[in-house]
This record gives structure tokens, C-alpha cells and sequence, in this order.
């Protein structure tokens, strides 16, 4: 399949799996670019520069395809190195990156002048446009549906992605939600030029975290997410457990009085012991609705390859069945 996205990036498939915390590793990445997507390591995971240049190394040891990297700007009273992490993603010979979080505009030079792509990721139409004003090439629009930080306006992607392609020049994806073929077509339908998907490649043989976190993934419902930190304004989309249960207790009982360190035991540092180590309690950690439509584990060719086929045959089958005056 051919799209502005897949021709922008060089990918067979216009798929993407985005930035995810302890997950993005180079494995997850090669993985999915491998089997034709487009695979993405998360920068802040590694933390430091040198981590991350040796990540990327050890990507292109595992694929001659394009990845990308995710530099994710987080509110953060110790910043990391972001000029060094920008530094080794040049030097590594990265051609894509996937910022979030916030405004890029500080490292869109670098970038620009390095010949990198931007796929900036936003939760709203106006920061699609700032993106597409301070000269991002695409936008990757989450709706609320998504794991992680679905934003404060809490529009799903049934209304977000037609007001997106009604504003938009540059090519964007679908992301949020985003599981399979129908995901695909729908996504195209309503003008998208692809689609970012996170939860469902977490659910993968490849993906570098514990069984326990893929098997939570096939457990869950589509009623198994909650969002907490509201009241910061830092809204995260989590899969409930025993943490988030006392957090939003924590939240109820403070109302605005709420500050980060009140829930900072069930969301600081908890992701290590979560996704490497499999203690499912440890804390809050992302997960989109769309666990509910996850209910196997496959590699990620066979996922990717299935919704390829199941898409094209929904296309000439389904869709075009219905204008030819056949019911499909
Ligand atoms: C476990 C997990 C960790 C994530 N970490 C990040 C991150 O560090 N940076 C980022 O930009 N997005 C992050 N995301 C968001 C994903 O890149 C993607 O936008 C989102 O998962 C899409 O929604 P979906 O889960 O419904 O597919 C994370 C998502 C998950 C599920």
C-alpha cells in the first residue's frame, strides 16, 4: 500500500509503532521495521546520549530499514540531555524522529539541517497546526482513546481525525485505538495516511517486556483503563490495577490539593519494575482502550502482515462490495 506517509519514510506499510517507555528498545524497533513499519526506540528510556547512540547501533545491527527514535519532552525537574540525545540521533545516522510531549521547535533545526524527518505527535488540532507552522513534516494525532497522555480536551478519534484532515496540509496517522485492519481502512477512510499503534505491539512475541505485561494486555477489556493525574493537568491513560485503584483514591480525597508527590509511589521510576520485571502492582503504567480488541500474541510480521491482507480484502471486498450493489 502507497501513502503520503509510506512514501515519506520509506516504509512498505503505512504502520507505525510509537514511542513507548521500557518497551521502545531496539528490538521492538528492528522488529517492527523488519516486518515493513516503521519501528521507533524511545529516546528517554535510555536516558543518557551514550545509551542511546549505543541503542541505535545495535538497531542497525538488527535492520538495513528505516527506524525511528522518540524524544519525548516531559515535564521534568531534572531535564535530560536533550542536545546530547538530539547530537547522537544525527551522528547515528537516524533519518526519522518522533517528538511529543510538547512544542518541538527548539530541535527542529538540528534536525532540519540533518535532513531528519519530524512526525510530531499532538492530541488536538491546533497543535497539529503548530506543527505544520513550525515546519514538523507530518503529524502523528492521538485521539483519547490512546494509551498514555491522551491530553485535556478528550476528543476521540472519530471526531479528531476528520477536523485533522480538514485542517491539515501535511501527511498525518491515526493513533489511539488502533489494533487492526478495520483500525487501517477506517483511519484511511477519514483521511489519515496511516496509522501509529502502541498497546498492540507491546502484545507481540518481539516486544522486550515481561510476559506478564502481554498477557495483562490480552486479559484486559476495553472498560480496563483509567486516567489519573488529571488534576496535574498531566492526564495519563493507565491500566488499572492496585496502584491506580489507591491512586485515584489519592486524588478523590485531595481534590486540588493534589501534587505530584502524593502519587509519586505509584508512578516514579515504576516502569523498570513493571515492564522487565513482570510486578504487575508496581504502579501506574500506559495502556489504551484498545486492549479490549487485543487477544493474541503474535510476531510482529504475522500482525502487521494480517492487517495488510485482512485491509486490502476489506477494501476490494467489503467497501467495494457495498457500491457494486452487493451486500458483503
Ligand atoms: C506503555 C506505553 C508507554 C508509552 N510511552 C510513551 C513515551 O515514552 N513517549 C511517547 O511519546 N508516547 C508514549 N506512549 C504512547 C504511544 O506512543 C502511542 O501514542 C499510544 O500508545 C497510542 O495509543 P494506543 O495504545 O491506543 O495504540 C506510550 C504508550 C504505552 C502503551
Amino acid at each position: 500500500m502507497k501513502t503520503r506517509i509510506t512514501e515519506m519514510f520509506g516504509i512498505e506499510h503505512p504502520i507505525i509503532q510509537g514511542g513507548m517507555h521500557y518497551v521502545g528498545f531496539a528490538e521492538m524497533a528492528a522488529a517492527v521495521s523488519n516486518a515493513g513499519g516503521l519501528g521507533i526506540i524511545t529516546g528517554l528510556t535510555q536516558g543518557t546520549p551514550e545509551k542511546l547512540a549505543n541503542e541505535i547501533a545495535r538497531c542497525k545491527d538488527m535492520t538495513d530499514k528505516p527506524f525511528g527514535v522518540n524524544l519525548t519532552f516531559l515535564p521534568s525537574l531534572n531535564a535530560p540531555d536533550y542536545p546530547g540525545l538530539v547530537r547522537v540521533i544525527i551522528e547515528g545516522g537516524v533519518k526519522i524522529v518522533e517528538t511529543a510531549g510538547n512544542n518541538p521547535a527548539q530541535v527542529l533545526p538540528h534536525f532540519k539541517d540533518a535532513g531528519v524527518k519530524v512526525i510530531h505527535k499532538c492530541t488536538s488540532v491546533r497543535h497539529s497546526l503548530k506543527a505544520q507552522s513550525i515546519g514538523c513534516d507530518a503529524v502523528s494525532v492521538d485521539g483519547f482513546e490512546c494509551g498514555g497522555h491522551p491530553g485535556e480536551d478528550d476528543i476521540p478519534n472519530m471526531i479528531l481525525l476528520p477536523r485533522a484532515a480538514d485542517e491539515l496540509d501535511i501527511p498525518f496517522v491515526a493513533s489511539g485505538g488502533m489494533a487492526d485492519a478495520r483500525s487501517l481502512v477506517a483511519a484511511l477512510a477519514m483521511g489519515a495516511d496511516g496509522m501509529n499503534m502502541g498497546t498492540r505491539f507491546i502484545a507481540t512475541k518481539e516486544a522486550p517486556v515481561h510476559e506478564n505485561v502481554k498477557q495483562a494486555i490480552v486479559d484486559a477489556s476495553e472498560l480496563d483503563t483509567r486516567l489519573v493525574m488529571r488534576p496535574l493537568r498531566n492526564t495519563e491513560r493507565v491500566l488499572t490495577n492496585d496502584a491506580v485503584e489507591r491512586l485515584l483514591e489519592k486524588e478523590k480525597e485531595l481534590g486540588d490539593d493534589l501534587k505530584f508527590e502524593d502519587i509519586a509511589e505509584e508512578v516514579a521510576g515504576v516502569y523498570p519494575r513493571i515492564m522487565s520485571e513482570g510486578d504487575m502492582d508496581a504502579g501506574a503504567w500506559s495502556c489504551g482502550m484498545v486492549a479490549g480488541l487485543i487477544n493474541d500474541i503474535p510476531t510482529c510480521k504475522e500482525l502487521i502482515d494480517g492487517i495488510m491482507q485482512e485491509a486490502e480484502a476489506l477494501i476490494r471486498q467489503r467497501l467495494a462490495g457495498f457500491v457494486d450493489g452487493k451486500a458483503a
